[in-house]
This record gives structure tokens, C-alpha cells and sequence, in this order.
């Protein structure tokens, strides 16, 4: 027996609640949430009453995952972890046309066509065929092993899915899908659920690769990707300012390779093409010598990346200073302006500070913290931070330097990128595998800010 309740649901996290609230308990989001109807059916005790799968022992279970499927672009695979595990659920996250549709269509149509034609299934609920095709043109992404679906039922498509038997499936966007079984709109938080917990579940039973493309919504009037974080295997999200032509996908889950992946990517006329040699692209457009530019040494996943870091520090006119940043927590930025300000005797409190990660780009580890604290003190001392140097390490409270992971990767990329002096936390030289790092590398051990403050002046 079906039995209704109302329900009012957060459409920024999915949190339940019985009644209306202004501000989501939750996530904190206001005015986020929306009334849907949820049915409820007597659970289904088959499998509970015996007759269900056996428990198997941990030694025993076997661990092939199958041989991962290329999607024939090299910067996505890597974001993958090396390419697709079949019966895996990958969500694809973004803002309305950053480019998910046109990845999607040129690895689909690069499986079907690379692997012995492997049927595919793109489901649009979004776009016409015709547009779809014409896309397809553009791409240079015809191939007659995708089958093209354009439909919006969740019951139709399971049903296709159970005929053609694709090896791949890709839903776009998951926000367009309705089940008959719920009476509440699509784009819902439960049409959403429902619709990734049942190609969930379908991926699992028939080995099925399965793409969900979810748009990234403000103020909660339809149900984010976020939602469905948790229900899938690997998560994905494109980053990345519409005015420039280049795109970071960035994996932030994924159960079959190792997290904070980047894979860079370039759109031009003829689709997303891989960037083979990110650091060079995030460096090109750097002002050599000028005051506020520092160069750090990040690691994205298993990448070490070279960026870059600016700063403004600029008398302010306001009574409370501005501490803004761009690709970089402002938290942080706060926190080191504190820092510099206190450990290292520079006065900031009359000052407005801009930080900003060049490119597009966001870092989140602590490592570039010295590369900002380095950036901020050369704004405000007009003097430019040699343009040869690479400068990473983690900043505490008390203006000491601490140690970070990788340190020979990062030097590594740097001085294969032609960087000459590296700064880096005393304590990460000390503890430096020297065989690993080029022998014509100077580097310099950095214990608190204040000694960079000496290297600057
Ligand atoms: P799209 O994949 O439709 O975005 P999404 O699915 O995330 O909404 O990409 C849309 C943008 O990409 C659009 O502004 C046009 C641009 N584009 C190119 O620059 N080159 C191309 O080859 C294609 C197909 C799109
Ligand atoms: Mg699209």
C-alpha cells in the first residue's frame, strides 16, 4: 500500500523536514527548501527472508575490477584514475555550458569507436537529436555506435538500457529524468535520488558504465549534484571561468583513484582538447619582475603543478581593510595577512589585500601558504621576488615553516620547468631524498617568515 506524506526538502543538501524552515539546519542554505510529496511502500523483505546473496570472506573476494575503458582523452582518464572501471557510476558536475555535454560526446563516441564497437547509449533530456548531431558534426564525433535517446522517463530508459545492453550509459542531465512511480516535478530532490539510486543500481547488475551529468544549482530551486555525492563512485566537477578557454575537471570522490586529480583541458572550435603541459599554461602569462608575483609548487592528486600566485597590497580607503582572494580560501588569506602582519613586523591593518591564483585556478593545499605570504610582503615592498625561484611551505600561527609532502616532486616539476632557487620549509630539506631531486637545484631551507622577509629586502 502506497501512503503519502509531505515532506519539505533542502535542495541544497537533501535534508528532510516536516515543516518549512527559512534556513536549512543542515547546510545553512536560506530559502532552500521545497514541499514534494514522497510515497512510501511497504519495504520489500525478499531478500531479507533468506534466499538472498551469500556473505563471502574478505580473503576470498576477488579484486578484478575489469579492464578500464579509455575514454580516449588522456587528461580524463587520468581524472578517472586511468580510465573507466566498468559497472562504475561517474557523476559529471558543473555550471550550465562549462562543457559537459561536449566531453561527454567526445569520450562517448571515442569508446564506441576505439574499442570493437562497444555499444553506446546517450540519453539527452535536455537537447533535440538534431542538435545532439549537429554537436556531434563539430566534434567530428559521429559514430554510429552511439545510440542516440532522447527521453526524459526514468522507466523508458531503464527498459532501453535492458534491450540495446550498452556498455555505456550517459544521462544528461540527470536533473531532466522523472519516475512515473513519484508524482513530485523532475529536478526534485527525490526525482533525483531516485533516479541515481535506480541507475545505481542498474550499473551494478549489469555491468553498465554509467555517466550522470548534474548542472550545479544556486538557491536550491532544483536538486544539485551535491545530493547525490555519496551514491556514486566517482565524482567530477568542472571548474573554470567561462571568458577563458580553459577547463579543469577536477575528481573530488572517486572509489577507483586517488582524489583531487586535475585534468586540464582547452576549448576550441573543435571540442575540449587535453593540455598536455599544464604548468607551462598557468605560467604563461606571468609578469617576470614585477612586485606581488611569486611561482609555487602544488600538488594536485598525483600532479605536481606549478602556479601561479599574485597579490595587491594597497592602502585602504575603507575603515575595515578588504582581504579578498581568488582561488585560494580567504580564510587562509586572512590567516597569513595575520601572520605576516604580527610575526613579521609588515603593517597591513591600513591596507586592502587582493590574492589571486592566476589562471583560474584553485588551490586548496597549505603548502603555497609561504608562496602567499611571499607574494603579500613583495606587493607591499614593491620589490619582485626572483623570477627563478620556486617557493612552497605551510605557514603556522607563530610564523613557522612547516615541513609539506612531496617536496621532491614539487622541485622536480619546477626545475624541469627552468626554475633555478627553491624556498622550501627547513624542515622538508632536512628530510629531503636527495637522489630524487636535480643536483644543479639550489635550495633553501626556510624555518620562519621572517626569514623570507630577509631574502626580499
Ligand atoms: P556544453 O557542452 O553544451 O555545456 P554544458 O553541457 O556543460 O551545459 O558547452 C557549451 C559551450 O561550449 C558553448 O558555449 C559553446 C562551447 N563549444 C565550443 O567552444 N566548441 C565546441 O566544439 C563545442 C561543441 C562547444
Ligand atoms: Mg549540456
Amino acid at each position: 500500500m502506497a501512503k503519502q506524506r509531505t515532506v519539505f526538502v533542502c535542495g541544497g543538501c537533501g535534508y528532510e523536514s516536516p515543516k518549512w524552515a527559512g534556513k536549512c539546519p543542515e547546510c545553512g542554505a536560506w530559502n532552500s527548501f521545497a514541499e514534494e510529496i514522497v510515497e512510501k511502500t511497504a519495504a520489500k523483505r525478499s531478500a531479507a527472508r533468506g534466499g538472498g546473496i551469500e556473505p563471502t570472506a574478505l580473503s576470498d573476494v576477488s579484486t578484478t575490477v575489469g579492464r578500464r575503458l579509455s575514454t580516449g582523452l588522456s587528461e580524463l582518464d587520468r581524472v578517472l584514475g586511468g580510465g573507466m572501471v566498468p559497472g562504475s557510476v561517474i557523476l559529471l558536475g558543473g555550471d550550465p555550458g562549462i562543457g559537459k555535454s561536449t566531453l561527454l560526446l567526445q569520450a562517448l563516441s571515442a569508446c564506441a569507436g576505439a574499442q570493437g564497437r562497444v555499444p553506446v547509449l546517450y540519453v539527452s533530456g535536455e537537447e533535440s537529436a538534431a542538435q545532439i548531431r549537429l554537436r556531434g558534426e563539430r566534434l567530428d564525433a559521429l559514430s554510429p555506435d552511439v545510440l542516440l535517446f532522447c527521453e526524459t522517463s526514468l522507466e523508458a530508459i531503464l527498459e532501453q538500457v535492458r534491450r540495446t545492453k550498452p556498455a555505456l550509459l550517459a544521462v544528461d542531465s540527470i536533473q531532466t529524468l522523472a519516475s512515473e512511480a513519484l508524482t513530485s516535478i523532475p529536478g526534485s530532490v527525490s526525482q533525483v535520488r531516485e533516479a541515481a539510486g535506480r541507475l545505481t543500481r542498474l550499473a551494478k547488475e549489469e555491468g553498465v558504465t554509467v555517466w550522470l551529468v548534474g548542472h550545479l544549482t544556486k538557491e536550491g530551486s532544483l536538486a544539485g549534484p551535491k545530493i547525490l555525492e555519496h551514491l556514486v563512485d566517482t565524482v567530477a566537477y568542472f571548474e573554470g571561468d567561462r571568458g577563458t578557454p580553459y577547463r579543469i575537471l577536477r575528481a573530488v570522490k572517486n572509489r577507483f583513484g586517488s582524489t583531487n586529480e586535475i585534468g586540464v583541458f582547452e576549448m576550441k572550435a573543435g571540442g575540449l582538447f587535453p593540455v598536455e603541459n599544464p604548468s607551462a599554461l598557468f605560467l604563461t602569462e606571468r609578469p617576470e619582475k614585477a612586485p606581488g608575483s611569486v611561482v609555487t609548487g602544488a600538488i594536485e592528486g598525483t600532479r605536481p603543478l606549478l602556479a601561479e600566485i599574485q597579490a595587491l597590497v594597497a592602502g585602504t580607503r575603507l575603515g575595515t581593510p578588504r582581504r579578498t582572494s581568488i582561488g585560494v580560501d580567504s580564510l587562509r588569506t586572512q590567516l597569513l595577512a595575520a601572520v605576516l602582519e604580527k610575526r613579521g613586523g609588515v603593517t597591513l591593518s591600513d591596507q586592502d589585500i587582493f590574492v589571486n591564483a592566476a589562471g583560474g585556478l584553485t588551490i586548496s593545499e597549505p603548502a603555497a601558504d609561504l608562496a602567499i605570504v611571499a607574494a603579500m610582503a613583495s606587493s607591499v615592498f614593491s620589490k619582485a621576488v626572483d623570477p627563478l625561484a620556486v617557493i612552497f611551505g605551510e605557514v603556522g600561527l607563530a610564523g613557522e615553516v612547516r615541513a609539506v609532502s612531496q617536496a621532491e616532486a614539487r622541485i622536480g616539476e619546477g626545475f624541469r620547468m627552468g626554475f633555478k632557487r627553491f624556498w622550501i620549509p627547513k624542515g622538508s630539506l632536512e628530510r629531503l631524498d636527495k637522489s630524487q631531486v636535480p643536483r644543479e637545484a639550489q635550495l633553501e631551507g626556510i624555518e620562519h617568515v621572517g626569514q623570507l622577509l630577509d631574502r626580499l629586502v
